[in-house]
């Protein structure tokens, strides 16, 4: 006999609303775009990606690589796809090490030597093709658009030139596009690119053909190889994106989806999330709390180093590393009154702490419950710093994710070993990690930049998501940050409160506050019990966020 009478929960079977957050206003107005002309979360998700290359050319592009995340309502198909840059074919340890046996770091960063093969124009046709209601030609008009009649620099993109002024200044073709009398250009300078745009132009019509072969890959080459990079036309003839299942963990009930290899990101989130099951963290004062999250981080950070690389060159125990043993046993060596000490643990690789200023991540939902998380990235600040001439694209020095040496530090001050050691055609090792956290009644679709800082921000986001935060709240939040080496717990200025900071060093942690705020989460919330869909982008950068009711957002 039923005692209570059970309340009624409103669950929607499809989001109410359609949303977008995207790191620009006119990225995310692209893709509201092409969802009002009849198209699916993932013909929007070309058309952001394609706008966030013209407006956001110093965090990604064509000329880059990136994660895209999908999930399918029709048949709950989830996959991701891997458009992740591949090392060329030429490429190999001996290239950036210098005569004295040190890593030649530059190299790594700036010019054409830098750079790994793009894989972002392979990834819009895939999607256009195998997952988009449009042709790729419609998803990229409003980029297209874009580059042609310009848009306004704002400060951010302006700050982005002047700290990468330098390198941008020894390529004439990147000079030529984004220096106004050989400086950056003032807020409100309109950046129109031509090249760029006829570079979209052949990706419209002729799929990854026009990228991969023909006019633009000549250009490619030829810019590349005159400036001392060692791509050959094979590399871009075999770049191949890869569809990849994601990886699956629940924490706490909650169904949290997220990227595999080659990210390190689903597998650090999963670990972080599993060592922290153990613990009731809202129960907890706030410096245990701090204190624990910081001892996840550290050793997942400390796998990453230890075994993670390219799945297609290395083998990996990634199922062992994301189960609730792995998890236990890591979790062993935690002490609830005292820090551990990262030399305590077995020893991968000393590093030193990196900031990370750019890389572009955007959420998409649609009416249909189609969703995208995706993180794109050309690596540091306008990558390489290098475009090749005729072609309007930025290169990325996404080769500075590799190892050179085990034992030294890479980009972003994070370790490694031999897994992600340079190899030609490899995949670099990343942190990006698009995400799907999912209760019974919420579906969160988020990610962030922030080098090897996006995985500690995203395990944030999903733990204040577990506690009911709303989107606006998460992308706000304070954010901190455990990399295993160096042995510090940086934090957002103001992040920690100073008494909970007191109680940590008490505990025998370091702290460092960052110079500066980072990250620039984008994130979207459907609440299927109160049937509302909420997007939120971090106000710490300029994105915009945009739902669209369902009048608006209707099928054709
Ligand atoms: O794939 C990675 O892990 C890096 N290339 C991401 C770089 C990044 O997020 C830069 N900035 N915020």
């Amino acid at each position: 006999m039923q005692l209570f009478t059970v309340p009624a929960i409103a669950t929607a079977e499809t989001p109410p609303a359609a949303a977008i957050a995207s790191a620009h206003p006119l990225a995310t107005a692209a893709g509201i775009e092409i969802l009002n002309a009849g198209g699916n979360a993932f013909d929007a998700a070309v058309a952001v990606s394609a706008a966030l290359a013209v407006v956001e050319p110093g965090s990604s592009g064509l000329g880059g690589g990136g994660f895209w995340l999908l999930h399918r309502d029709s048949d709950g198909h989830q996959i991701m796809i891997d458009g992740r840059e591949r090392a060329p074919q030429a490429a190999t340890p001996a290239l950036f090490i210098g005569p004295d046996g040190t890593v030649l770091r530059e190299r790594l960063m700036d010019g054409p030597l830098a750079a790994a093969i793009p894989g972002v124009p392979a990834a819009l046709d895939h999607l256009a093709r195998h997952y988009g209601r449009l042709p790729l030609s419609r998803s990229l008009a409003p980029a297209i658009r874009l580059a042609r009649d310009g848009f306004a620099a704002d400060d951010k993109l302006t700050a982005m030139i002047r700290f990468r002024l330098d390198a941008l200044r020894r390529s004439p073709a990147a000079a030529a596009l984004f220096l106004v009398n050989d400086g950056p250009p003032a807020p409100g300078h309109i950046i129109r690119q031509h090249d760029l745009a006829d570079t979209l132009q052949q990706l419209a019509q002729h799929g990854r053909d026009g990228f991969y072969r023909g006019p633009v890959a000549r250009r490619l080459l030829d810019g590349v190889r005159a400036a001392g990079g060692i791509w050959q036309d094979s590399d871009l003839q075999h770049y191949q994106v890869v569809e990849r299942a994601p990886l699956h963990g629940v924490y706490r009930g909650i169904k949290i989806t997220a990227a595999p290899p080659p990210s390190s990101g689903g597998i650090g989130l999963l670990t972080m999330l599993n060592i922290l099951s153990r613990y009731d963290l809202d129960r907890l004062p706030e410096a245990t709390r701090i204190h624990l999250i910081s001892e996840a981080m550290r050793r997942a950070y400390r796998d990453r180093a230890q075994y993670l690389g390219d799945p297609d060159f290395v083998a990996m125990p990634v199922e062992r590393l994301i189960d609730a043993d792995h998890a236990a046993a890591v979790a062993a060596s935690i002490h609830l009154d005292r820090a551990t000490r990262s030399t305590e643990l077995p020893e991968v690789a000393p590093t030193t702490a990196g900031d990370g200023p750019d890389t572009s991540h955007f959420s998409i939902l649609d009416r249909d419950g189609n969703r995208v998380a995706a993180t794109l990235s050309i690596n540091y600040p306008f990558g390489a710093a290098f475009v090749a001439p005729g072609t309007g694209v930025v290169l990325n020095d996404e080769l500075d994710d590799f190892v050179i040496q085990p034992g030294t530090r890479i980009g972003y001050g994070l370790g490694g070993g031999a897994a992600n050691l340079i190899q030609g055609g490899k995949r670099p090792l990343s942190s990006m990690t698009p995400t799907f956290v999912e209760s019974d009644h919420q579906l969160a679709i988020l990610g962030t930049p922030g080098g090897s800082r996006i995985i500690s921000m995203v395990v944030l986001a999903t733990l204040q998501l577990a506690a009911g935060q709303q989107a606006a709240a998460v992308v706000a939040a304070g954010r901190y940050h455990h990399q295993f080496l160096p042995d510090v717990i940086s934090h957002e200025p103001g992040a920690i409160a100073p008494g909970v900071a007191a109680t940590l060093q008490g505990l025998g942690h370091q702290l460092e506050a960052t110079s500066r705020p980072y990250g620039n989460m984008q994130l979207i919330l459907w609440d299927r019990r109160q049937r509302r869909v909420e997007a939120a982008s971090d106000p710490r950068g300029i994105g915009a966020a945009t739902v669209i009711p369902a009048i608006a957002a209707t099928k054709p």
